[in-house]
């Protein structure tokens, strides 16, 4: 078959990423410009703001992907960008670009869901076997998926309440620390000790919480500030990073269990986590038979490189979308 390249746009939240992406594995060049920085000393993303940063930097986002990836339009097979979840405002800057070039070049469009995104950052690892089951862990969701196919997607379980990147935020914010806090608790936790109490939580092994775990460290640190008792963070950190991630590694357990699948990937931003690297390839060790795979760190936050991976499939099934697709802020992967 001839090769397949897609140029990939992802402005779903802070970063302006472009890439092009040979047949949905080989990455020949991406470029983002993160808004992180601006957005610091709101400590969260201001969406306002967001989008027009994006309108600022796209265009020039796309020419340098271009050049880098040393190929013309010509050779491109299509423009792909992500159509949701994600900020409306976001999502729509990257909608327009996709749309005015796959209108200008005569282009097909593909209109890729964000989580089939991250999901697919795995196939710059390994081939993605089926069935497969997909942990995805971000600032906005926390889910179990099972997948048939590359674009056949079975929510298995999900958050009942706050994902799981939003409590690393919200607790590191307590702590005073920056935004996006996932982080710098990550490594704050290294030179820590599991010491403060933690919560009982009683939550069904097909489903995940965290906002039992929110405010517990919620009060934690209030009531340690009230009393002007000094907080070890260091130990804080590593307290709620094992709580935190031990509900992940348990549930993903429980679901190969029962679903047995061939594969087992994690995606999302919070699988950058080391402790929670850690402790699936530990998991995965005792399931020798099923392969296993996480992104790269790199591919773990928002990129359009994964994109440029979901979308290739896209291509192959020929979802396309016509130039008035809408962006969905609230888009669900079945
Ligand atoms: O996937 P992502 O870039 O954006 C969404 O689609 O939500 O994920 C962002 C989330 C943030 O909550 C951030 O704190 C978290 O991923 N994160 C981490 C780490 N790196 C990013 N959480 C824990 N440990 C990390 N090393
Ligand atoms: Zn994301």
């Amino acid at each position: 078959m001839n090769k397949v390249i897609i140029c990939a746009i992802e402005t779903s939240c802070d970063e302006t990423s472009v890439a092009l992406v040979q047949d949905g594995n080989i990455l020949l060049s991406q470029v983002t410009h993160s808004q992180i920085q601006s957005h610091q000393i709101y400590k969260g993303v201001m969406p306002e703001l967001a989008s027009r940063l994006h309108i600022q930097v796209i265009s020039q986002v796309i020419e340098e992907a271009l050049n880098r990836a040393q190929i013309t339009w010509s050779e491109v097979n299509g423009i792909a960008f992500t159509i949701g979840p994600g900020l409306v405002g976001s999502l729509h800057v990257g909608a327009v670009a996709a749309k005015t070039l796959a209108w200008a070049l005569n282009k097909p469009l593909m209109g890729v869901n964000h989580l089939a995104g991250h999901i697919h950052a795995n196939a710059f690892v390994k081939e993605i076997r089926y069935p497969c089951l997909a942990l995805v862990v971000s600032g906005g969701h926390t889910e179990l998926i099972m997948m048939r196919g590359p674009l056949d997607f079975e929510v298995l379980s999900q958050t009942q309440d706050d994902a799981i990147g939003e409590a690393y935020d919200k607790v590191g914010r307590l702590l005073g620390l920056n935004y996006p806090a996932g982080p710098y608790i990550d490594e704050l936790a290294k030179n820590g000790q599991v010491t403060y109490p933690v919560p009982t939580l009683r939550i069904e092994k097909d489903s995940f919480s965290y906002s039992g775990i929110k405010s517990h460290f919620n009060n934690l640190i209030h009531n340690a500030n009230q009393k002007n008792e000094a907080i070890n963070v260091e130990d804080m950190c590593a307290t709620f990073q094992d709580i935190a991630v031990s509900q992940i590694i348990e549930r993903l357990d429980y679901a190969i269990e029962l679903h047995q699948p061939k594969h087992v990937i994690i995606a999302g931003g919070v699988s950058a986590n080391s402790y929670l690297r850690a402790q699936a390839t530990n998991l995965m060790k005792t399931y020798s038979n099923i392969d296993f795979s996480i992104p790269p760190i790199t591919y773990c936050t928002d990129n359009a490189a994964m994109i440029g991976a979901a979308a290739y499939h896209y291509y192959l099934e020929k979802r396309f979308v016509s130039l008035n697709a809408k962006v969905n802020p609230g888009l669900k992967l079945t």
